[in-house]
C-alpha cells in the first residue's frame, strides 16, 4: 500500500495533467441555439438539427402536471405554466390537490374576473392587471400563465361566463389582444382559450356543437382570431368540446386551417388538461402539446372521477408518438414542426436566455392598486331610483349590512381560475371603511349560501334581518353566488339566485324602502321578484381581492361607477336566445340561434331585457353632441353635465344596409372610456375599417364588405342611443 503522501503527489499530478490538457484546447463555441444574438428562426432550426427523433417526441407531452418537457443534455429548460387569467395559482396539482389545505399554499394578487374587466371598458387597466399578473408568474418562477378566457358567453347558465369577457365578439376581441399584449411584453407566455366555443360545462368532455361556418367567424372566432392576427398570440388552448363532429384537439379546420393558414398563427397549440382522444388525428391536426403528462398524469388518470368526466390523456407520450412516425401514420416532420413551434416561442420568450428564477415579491402595493382600480371599474350601477346612492353617513347614520355575501370575500368564481390572495376586502369591511367612523354598521346574516351550513334555522336567520333593515336608515343586501355554486365544471342550475336570497331581498325591502341590493356573480340572474321594489342595485361581480373596497366606495361615492354590462340582462332564462338550444341532447347540442347571440338576438326578436347590453349608470351625467362622420371616421362630442367628475363608455354600433344575407340589427364596432371633470367636454374619435362592414360569407369563405348605406348608432347603451347618423359605401 502507498503511503499517504504518495497518494496526494499522485492525485495533484493527475490533476495537473487535466489542467494542461484543458488550457491546450479551447472552449468550444457555444451551439448557435445558444446565442441569444442570433435570429429565433436560427436557433430553432439548429437546435432542432441537434435533437434525435425521440428527443423531438418528447417534446410533444408534458413531463408533469403543468411543466412541460425539459432536455437536460441539450439545456432545453421546461415551461413552468400557472393557471390564472385573474391571478396566478398553485400549478402543484389538479383542482382536488390545490384546493387541499396540505398542499402549500401559492398567493397572488387576485384581479377582478374577466367579466369585471371588461365591464370596465377600459383596455388600458385591462392591459395594466395582465401586466400585474405577468410580473406575478416571474416573481414565482413560472413561465407561462393558462389565459386569458375569450370565450362567448352565450348561454347565462355557463359555469365559467365570469372567467370570460361577455357576450359580444368585438368587445372580448378588444380585452383579449390587451391582456396579451401586456402579458407578452413580460416575457411571459399567455395561452388564449378555450378554442374553440367552449360555452358549457354540461358535459363538457362529451358535448358536440353543431355551429355553421359563419356563425363561427362571426361569434365564436373573433376574439382568437385577433389574438393572432393583432397580438400575434404565443400560445392557443384548444377547447374540451366537439365542434360539428370533432374533438377541438383533433380538428383540422380549428388548428391548421383556420389558425395556421388563414390567420398566420405561428405559436403552438395546447390541450386543455385531458382533451385529447389519439396520437395520429391529434398530431395531424397539428395540435403541439398534451397536457399534463408525466407521473401526475397517470396518477390523475386512473382515478374513476377522471374517467368518469371524460378526460382524455396520455395519447402524445414519446413512445406513441414514435410508434405512429414508424408505423407511417405520422410524418416525422408533422412532430419537428410541433416541436419547433414550441421552441419558437420558448426563445421568443426567453426562456433560454432569462430563465425566471423565482424568489420575487407579489402583491406589491402597486399590485394592490391596480386591484383595487379594477374592482372599482369592474362594478355596474345596475338601477338607483330617486337617487338613493351614493349614501352618505350624514343622511344614513344607521346603516344594516345583511346577506349571504356580506361578510365573506367571493373573490373569483370556481375552478382553475380561482386564486388565492393574501388577503381579501369583504363588503361588510370595505362599507364601514368608506362610511366612517361616525356611521354605525350593523350586521345580519339572513340566509345561509345554498350548500354552507349556518347553524341557526332560516326563519329566524331571515327574522334577524328584517329586524335590523327595520331599524336602520338604509340596508345593503349582499346576494349571489359561491365557488362552489358558480364554476367550472357545472353549469349553473337556474339563473335564480340561490336558494333564499329572493325571498331575503323581499323581506328586507318590505322593512326597509332604502334597500340597495349587491350582487356578487359571475353571470346575469333573475330579479323579477324584487327588482321593482328595490331602489338599487350594484353589479359587482366577482372583484378580486379588493372588492369589499371597491362596493364601500361606489356605495358611499369615493368612486363613481363606471360600469357597463358586457352581457344583456334577461328577465328570465326563456328570454336568452339561446333558450331551446341548450344544453342539448343526447350529446348534441346545436347552436340554432346562430349569430343572434346576446344583444343581436334580444334586437331581432324584439324582445325587451331586463337590462340591456351596454347600460351602466352613473351618479353624474353625460350629454352626447355634434355627431360628425366623415367616413371612415366617426366623432362625438361628450360633455359631463352634472356636478361629479365620471368616466363615460361611449359605445358605436353600426347597422348595415339592407343585405343580401340576414344581417343582425346592429353590432358594436367601437367604444371608448372617457372620463370627465363636472362642465368638461370632449371629443372621441373612432375609425371604421372594412372589418366593422363585413359580414361572413360561408359561401366564399370570407369576407365580405357590402356597399350601401350605414347607420352609425352612438350611444350610452346598447339601448340607449344618443346620437346617430349615416355613411354609404359606394359600389
Ligand atoms: C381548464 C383550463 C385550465 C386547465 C389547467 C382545465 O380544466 O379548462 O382552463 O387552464 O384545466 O388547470
Amino acid at each position: 500500500m502507498l503511503p499517504k503522501i504518495a497518494l496526494l503527489f499522485l492525485a495533484l499530478s493527475a490533476a495537473a495533467v487535466v489542467g494542461v490538457r484543458l488550457r491546450a484546447q479551447p472552449a468550444p463555441e457555444p451551439a448557435p441555439y445558444r446565442n441569444p444574438a442570433l435570429d429565433v428562426e436560427q436557433r430553432v432550426k439548429d437546435l432542432l438539427a441537434r435533437m434525435t427523433p425521440r428527443e423531438k417526441a418528447e417534446m410533444l407531452a408534458g413531463s408533469g402536471w403543468m411543466e412541460s418537457q425539459p432536455n437536460a443534455r441539450l439545456g432545453i429548460p421546461a415551461i413552468k405554466m400557472a393557471d390564472g387569467p385573474m391571478g396566478v395559482r398553485n400549478w402543484r396539482g389538479s383542482s382536488a390537490v390545490t384546493n387541499a389545505a396540505a398542499t402549500a399554499p401559492v398567493t397572488s394578487t387576485a384581479m377582478p374576473a374577466g367579466i369585471g374587466m371588461a365591464s370596465s371598458w377600459d383596455i388600458d387597466l385591462v392591459a395594466r392587471g395582465a401586466s400585474v399578473v405577468a410580473q406575478e408568474v416571474k416573481a414565482l418562477g413560472r413561465d407561462m400563465i393558462l389565459g386569458p378566457t375569450v370565450n362567448i358567453n352565450r348561454v347565462p347558465l355557463w359555469g365559467r361566463n365570469f372567467e370570460g369577457y361577455g357576450e359580444d365578439p368585438y368587445l372580448a376581441a378588444r380585452m383579449g389582444v390587451a391582456y396579451i399584449k401586456a402579458v407578452q411584453a413580460e416575457g411571459v407566455i399567455p395561452s388564449v382559450k378555450h378554442f374553440a366555443a367552449n360555452n358549457e360545462e354540461y358535459e363538457r368532455h362529451r358535448i358536440d356543437e353543431k355551429i355553421d361556418e359563419r356563425t363561427l367567424n362571426e361569434i365564436y372566432f373573433p376574439a382568437f382570431k385577433a389574438a393572432v392576427e393583432e397580438a400575434g398570440v404565443w400560445a392557443v388552448m384548444s377547447a374540451y368540446n366537439k365542434v360539428n363532429g370533432l374533438y377541438c384537439a383533433e380538428d383540422p379546420y380549428l388548428l391548421t386551417d383556420t389558425l395556421r393558414k388563414r390567420w398566420g398563427f405561428r405559436g403552438f397549440v395546447i390541450s386543455d388538461w385531458g382533451s385529447t382522444y389519439s396520437t395520429d388525428a391529434t398530431i395531424n391536426a397539428g395540435m403541439d402539446l398534451e397536457m399534463p403528462g408525466g407521473e401526475p398524469m397517470r396518477i390523475w388518470a386512473d382515478k374513476p372521477e377522471t374517467k368518469r368526466d371524460g378526460n382524455g390523456s396520455g395519447w402524445l407520450t414519446a413512445d406513441k408518438v414514435m410508434e405512429a412516425v414508424s408505423a407511417g401514420r405520422v410524418r416525422q416532420s408533422a412532430v419537428d414542426d410541433a416541436a419547433g413551434r414550441i421552441l419558437r416561442v420558448m426563445f421568443t420568450a426567453g426562456l433560454f436566455d432569462h430563465p425566471h428564477a423565482g424568489g420575487g415579491e407579489v402583491d406589491t402595493p402597486e399590485q394592490r392598486q391596480v386591484a383595487r382600480t379594477a374592482a372599482n371599474e369592474s362594478i355596474v350601477l345596475l338601477k338607483n331610483s330617486g337617487g338613493l346612492l351614493p349614501l352618505s353617513a350624514e343622511r344614513s347614520r344607521k346603516i344594516a349590512v345583511i346577506g349571504p355575501n356580506a361578510a365573506v370575500a367571493r373573490t373569483g368564481g370556481g375552478g382553475s381560475s380561482l386564486v388565492r390572495p393574501k388577503y381579501a376586502i369583504t363588503p361588510l369591511d370595505g362599507i364601514k371603511e368608506a362610511a366612517g367612523p361616525r356611521a354605525d354598521i350593523v350586521h345580519a346574516l339572513g340566509v345561509v349560501m345554498e350548500g354552507e351550513d349556518a347553524g341557526k334555522p332560516p326563519r329566524e336567520l331571515r327574522e334577524e334581518a328584517v329586524t335590523v333593515a327595520h331599524h336602520s336608515d338604509a340596508a345593503i343586501v349582499v346576494v349571489g353566488y359561491s365557488p362552489k355554486l358558480e364554476g367550472e365544471g357545472h353549469d349553473r342550475l337556474s339563473m335564480d339566485l340561490p336558494a333564499g336570497q329572493d325571498e331575503l331581498i323581499e323581506a328586507v325591502a318590505g322593512a326597509n324602502k332604502n334597500t340597495i341590493v349587491v350582487v356578487a356573480a359571475g353571470a346575469p340572474v333573475t330579479m323579477t321578484k324584487w327588482i321593482d321594489r328595490v331602489p338599487a342595485v350594484v353589479y359587482a361581480w366577482y372583484g378580486g381581492q379588493e372588492a369589499g373596497h371597491a362596493i364601500g366606495d361606489v356605495l358611499f361615492g369615493l368612486v363613481n361607477p363606471s360600469g357597463k354590462l358586457p352581457v344583456t340582462f334577461p328577465k328570465s332564462f326563456q328570454d336568452s336566445p339561446a333558450y331551446g338550444h341548450y344544453p342539448g341532447e343526447n350529446l348534441h347540442v346545436e347552436y340554432a340561434e346562430g349569430i343572434y347571440v346576446g344583444y343581436r338576438g334580444f334586437d331581432k326578436h324584439n324582445i325587451e331585457p331586463l337590462f340591456p347590453f351596454g347600460h351602466g349608470l352613473s351618479y353624474t351625467t353625460f350629454v352626447y353632441s355634434q355627431l360628425k362622420i366623415a367616413f371612415p371616421t366617426v366623432s362625438v362630442s361628450v360633455r359631463n353635465s352634472g356636478t361629479r367628475a365620471g368616466a363615460e363608455v361611449v359605445q358605436l354600433y353600426l347597422q348595415p344596409p339592407s343585405s343580401r344575407v340576414d344581417r343582425p340589427v346592429k353590432e358594436l364596432k367601437g367604444f371608448a372610456r372617457v372620463t370627465l371633470e363636472p362642465g368638461e367636454t370632449k371629443t372621441v374619435s373612432f375609425t371604421l375599417d372594412k372589418a366593422a362592414m363585413s359580414y361572413y360569407d360561408s359561401a366564399a369563405h370570407d369576407w365580405i364588405a357590402e356597399p350601401g348605406r350605414f347607420r352609425v348608432q352612438v350611444g350610452a347603451s346598447s339601448r340607449d342611443i344618443r346620437a346617430t347618423g349615416e355613411f354609404v359605401v359606394a359600389k
